[in-house]
């Protein structure tokens, strides 16, 4: 049996659909529970007669039940009743509501207004075209009201309702209203906020609701229902310049090759000529197909598939842009971060980078500033911790082709999601791309990795010991450097301890220093593996991610995780250094193990159980992989072996 909403939902889409000659608008309500924001989405909904019988024959029955509002019907109860009814199973962030009215059809986000109110406001603002910003007229302009308009701003959003609710409950009083007004007014300039429309309202009594109200006689602007209606929103993605992300190749067959995808912005026509990012090249549309055939041109927001008149080497992920104004190309930029996990923002951690069609891996470095959105003051950060939202650099493993934000919102803007657990964790704007990108070139030389591992006879390459405090990583990494080196190898140990004294002085034991010590380490490593050394890593290095960064820095095969495997009780009754003694009585904080914890390795190349042997079986079976493996003779020799 269909449950009930998705009959609601294939409903709207029916009504939609036969009301498809209509402009649609879309927006997003902002404001709390307590603001009457579902009081207020209930009453458009109700007099747009988008209420089925049924619901609203049950939300008559729940009225009288409740027995509020003094007979009234209760439209909050309808809405937190969809709510509750969307809700099952799963967490639904952002609900949207349709509804229709003669003029327009509507598209509202509903969002909740409690604790993770910054990431479902920014997946319900990022398609909206205008805001509500709800405000109560007995407490006038809160925190939350700057928290809301800030982050408005900042996704774009340029047309401002300030619906002033609760009206009756301040005897309509014109003084109040302009003093609301006038305040929010100068916070709404501060950060860019031009269109704004103050409305009077009183949700619950429909005052300026559709009609105006008797009650207001000194305000002269349209009623809530009359600006939704009429305000004329630029559709300016079609005035922008031509970008379309390459969702796919299709290929059916040696004689058609086409790029499909969604146009995020401009128009192309039959014979316009085309330029393709990153690479540059050039060409001309040949054919722009849709399901419904040939079309002679196409506009933003439209499907399609191009075909060009030359043989053009363009992949999923590439832009297809307006030749004469492309995007800029780059691969470290400035960048506005809205941090949305649980888990902090790390700096220097890899994260999956999804801008437009093209998914690459990117870290971000320590945030410049954040914000207080409440006050809009700059902090200082280290990180960036759920709702969050700061300016940081953004590094990613190769060039993209990208709009600032301001100036296309599609290809200006990503998202973060993190590559062990595919969660979103945050979302992006792209400011601009920082100059280091186009001018540091990688500088070739002759003499590579290859030559110099050649003239010491062997291989190079990583072996990444892993494990706990005191498993003992550094005394079987000591033994196995000692045996290589009575062979003849050239080696060399990083070993936590002592590169903590150095290089990495300046890092202590919170999780975002132990990413960046790890990522230090990893490319210190990368670097000597290209001197042609045989390195040894002896870091408790606790976080997958990190030794996954590590790992892929190097060369398929030069990388072997070494996991020494010691269960916390052994490691914890060895305790060489006395460490977990005091790390148990309070005195050390953060101690892997104990309230820090340790990610092991799922698949190393070498696991150790080092409470079934001794440290120097363990370095004999490391060795023996080494011999197997043919790490410890040159490239060469082994081919001819
Ligand atoms: S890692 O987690 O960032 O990889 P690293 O291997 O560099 O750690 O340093 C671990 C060494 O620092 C331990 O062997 C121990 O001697 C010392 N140490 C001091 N404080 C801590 C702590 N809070 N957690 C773990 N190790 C600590």
């Amino acid at each position: 049996m269909a449950h009930k909403s998705d009959l609601i939902a294939t409903d709207i889409q029916a009504y939609l659909k036969s009301h498809e000659h209509k402009s649609l608008l879309r927006f997003i309500t902002c404001g709390s529970v307590d603001d009457g924001k579902s009081t207020l989405i209930g009453r458009l909904l109700y007099e747009s007669k988008m209420i089925f019988e049924d619901q609203l024959s049950t939300l008559e029955a729940d009225s009288k039940k409740v027995g509020t509002q003094g007979g009234e019907l209760d439209f909050a109860l309808l809405v937190d009743g969809l709510a509750a009814e969307r809700e099952q199973g799963i967490t639904i962030d952002v609900a949207y509501r349709f509804f229709s009215t003669d003029r327009r059809k509507f598209i509202v986000a509903d969002t909740p207004g409690h604790e993770q109110y910054t990431r479902n406001m920014v997946t319900g603002a990022s398609t909206a075209d205008v805001a509500v910003i709800l405000i109560d007229a007995r407490k006038g302009v809160l925190t939350q009201t700057r928290r809301h308009s800030y982050i408005v701003s900042l996704i774009g959003i340029k047309h401002v309702v300030l619906a002033i609710n609760k009206m009756d409950l301040v005897g309509y009083s014109q003084q109040i209203f302009d003093t609301i007004v006038t305040e929010y007014r100068e916070f709404a300039s501060q950060i860019g906020l031009e269109n704004i429309v103050p409305v009077p309202l009183s949700a619950l009594r429909g005052d300026n609701m559709l009609e105006r109200s008797s009650a207001t006689p000194w305000y002269q602007g349209p009623t809530l229902m009359e600006y939704l209606e009429s305000v004329e929103i630029e559709d300016d993605l079609q005035h922008r310049p031509f970008r379309l992300p390459v969702q796919w190749v299709n290929r059916p067959n040696q004689d058609f090759r086409g790029f499909a995808g969604t146009i995020a912005s401009g128009v192309i026509r039959k014979g316009d000529t085309i330029r393709a990012l990153p690479s540059g090249r050039t060409s001309k549309v040949a054919r722009i197909v849709t399901h419904n055939g040939d079309l002679e041109q196409a506009v933003a927001g439209q499907s399609i598939t191009l075909t060009l008149t030359d043989e053009v080497d363009i992949s999923r992920g590439d832009v297809i842009a307006a030749a004469a104004s492309p995007p800029a190309v780059a691969d470290q930029f400035q960048a506005t971060i809205i941090w949305m996990h649980e888990e902090a923002m790390l700096p220097g951690r890899p994260y999956l980078i999804k801008l437009g069609s093209r998914t690459v891996t990117g870290s971000i470095t320590a945030p410049k500033y954040k914000v207080n959105v409440n006050t809009l003051e700059h902090l200082a950060a280290k990180q960036l911790e759920l709702n969050e939202i700061g300016v940081c650099n953004l590094s990613l493993d190769r060039a993209v082709a990208f709009d600032p934000y301001t100036d296309n919102r599609e290809t200006g803007g990503f998202i973060l999601i993190d590559k062990i657990s595919n969660d979103t964790v945050g979302a992006g704007l792209l400011s601009f791309a920082l100059r280091r990108a186009e001018n540091i070139h990688w500088q070739a030389l002759d003499v590579n990795k290859h030559a110099r591992a050649g003239l010491k006879g062997q291989r190079a390459c990583v072996l990444w010991f892993t494990g706990l405090s005191g498993a003992g990583k550094s005394t079987i990494a000591n033994l196995v450097e000692k045996r290589l080196h009575s062979l003849g190898r050239h080696t060399y140990t990083l070993d936590g301890d002592n590169v903590r004294h150095g290089l990495n002085k300046d890092l202590g034991f919170t999780d975002a220093d132990r990413v960046e010590n790890i990522r230090r380490v990893a490319e210190v490593s990368k670097l000597m593996v290209d001197a042609g050394l045989i390195v040894l890593v002896s870091f408790i290095s606790p976080f997958r991610s990190e030794r996954r960064l590590a790992r892929e820095l190097m060369q398929p095969g030069e990388f072997l995780e070494v996991f020494v495997d010691t269960p916390l009780e052994e490691a914890e009754k060895r305790d060489p250094k006395g460490l977990y003694k005091k790390a148990r009585r309070g005195e050390l904080q953060n101690f892997t193990g104990i309230d820090s914890p340790y990610e092991a390795p799922e698949k190393p190349e070498i696991h150790l159980r080092t409470a079934l042997s001794s440290p120097e079986a363990a370095a004999e079976d490391i060795m023996n992989k080494l011999r197997d493996a043919g790490m410890l003779y040159p490239a060469d020799e082994l081919s001819g072996l």
